[in-house]
């Protein structure tokens, strides 16, 4: 399938520098652009059952052709595969499939796939080359972005990793066709706060084509997910481990967002949905703050309704929410640490937000249509 031209997204971190390709029917290019990058003879293929079904055939096809070997590891679709069982089972099959420094591991798949993919890649033998071939919009707009890799405790999400940054991306867009519109909309959760903390004209640019997002134009969702990309590069170049405080400030809805996926029971709401929802809570407060504008507040709510996002938090318990945010380690002496938007395209820390705000905020939210009624 002959795709059109690709957006190329460069990362640039030193020596672990890599490009992002964004575009339709990259796939069946996966085996040529491995042999540009670099001495393959082995590519070791994660990937789920449902993208398995819709996408292994080009991707193996194209290994073979430039003469690599390819093995395949098709692990059940779902956050359980993110568990340390999953990833012993996964070294194993490595060691069977004779990876060695030749071996270059594929995820092709969603989050799970590539954090899981990526956590194998960084452990065995003290560290494979890693590729990605994100299938699901969070994948490409973030998961896939800024070499966070690992896997999951029972009583800790993400707590077991490694920064392993990859090889190279590619996104092919047209993938996104077969999921299932719940989890692209949720993805589009993550679109949305991309434009809120960092970028105005981008936040606009989704309002004007919001609905050429809803039916995936391929040109159109190309350079959204591109933008995305480059908007978190461009973090990620600068606090490549974590470390400056400056990555933070993608948690933008996430506190919000964490309470409200583990109070409803983790998978009741997906987490774009929740993080859509969150992003309402934060601006909420920030408006009752005096901080930002009624207008901003209904902007935002009514982007997010328009991609078919819930924006309402679910009724819940506010000391519950309290406590499931302190638990969140932003805390300090009780008080919260919250990311807040100040206007469009521009968020701040503040790490005095009392446990009353907090609840004021979720009262607020839950009060959504005043806010869209207001918005121009
Ligand atoms: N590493 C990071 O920086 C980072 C950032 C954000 C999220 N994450 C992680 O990402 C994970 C969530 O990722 P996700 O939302 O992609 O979930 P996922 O990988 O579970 O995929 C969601 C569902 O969509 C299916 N799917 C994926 N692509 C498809 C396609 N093209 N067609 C049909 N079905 C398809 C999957 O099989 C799965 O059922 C979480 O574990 C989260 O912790 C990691
Ligand atoms: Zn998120």
């Amino acid at each position: 399938m002959a795709g059109s031209p690709s957006t190329c997204v460069c990362v640039a971190l030193g020596p672990r520098s890599y490009e992002i390709l964004v575009g339709t029917g990259l796939l069946s290019q996966t085996g040529s652009r491995l042999a540009e990058l670099g001495r393959v003879t082995h590519a070791w293929i994660v990937t789920d059952e449902h993208v398995a079904a819709h996408y292994l055939v080009p991707v193996r096809d194209s290994l073979q052709q430039q003469g690599i070997r390819a093995d395949v590891w098709g692990i059940p679709p779902g956050e359980a595969s993110k568990s340390v069982q999953m990833a012993a089972a996964g070294w194993q099959r490595m060691l069977e499939s004779h990876a060695d420094r030749g071996t270059v591991v594929v995820a092709l798949g969603g989050g799970v796939v590539g954090d899981l993919a990526g956590f194998l890649a960084a452990t065995f033998a003290r560290g494979l080359r890693f590729f990605q071939l994100p299938t699901s919009l969070l994948a490409q707009v973030d998961s896939s972005v800024g070499g966070k890799v690992g896997v999951n405790l029972p009583q800790a999400k993400n707590m077991v990793g490694a920064f392993h940054q990859p090889l190279g991306v590619m996104a092919d867009v047209a993938t996104l066709r077969t999921l299932p519109p719940r989890e692209y909309a949720a993805g589009l959760g993550e679109v949305v706060k991309y434009g809120t903390i960092l970028d105005a004209a981008f936040f606009s640019h989704l309002e004007t084509h919001a609905e050429a997002v809803l039916r995936q134009d391929p040109e159109v969702l190309g350079g959204v997910v591109a933008r995305c990309c480059r908007l978190k590069a461009d973090i990620v170049e600068k606090d490549e481990r974590e470390e400056s405080g400056l990555r933070a400030v993608l948690n933008y809805g996430h506190t919000f967002a964490h309470a409200i996926e583990a109070l409803t029971g983790y998978g009741t709401w997906l987490h774009g949905e929740a993080v859509a929802a969150g992003m309402h809570c934060a601006a909420v407060l920030a408006w009752q703050l005096g901080l930002l504008s009624s207008e901003v507040v209904g902007r935002q709510a009514e982007l997010l309704r328009r991609l078919g996002l819930p924006i309402q938090p679910p009724l819940l318990d506010a000391n519950q929410v309290v406590a499931c945010m302190q638990h969140d380690k932003k805390v300090r002496h009780g008080q919260l640490r919250l990311v807040i938007p100040t206007a469009i395209g521009r968020v701040e820390l503040f790490d005095s937000i009392t446990p009353e705000q907090v609840a004021a905020a979720l009262r607020g939210a839950s009060n959504t249509t005043s806010f869209i009624d207001r918005s121009p």
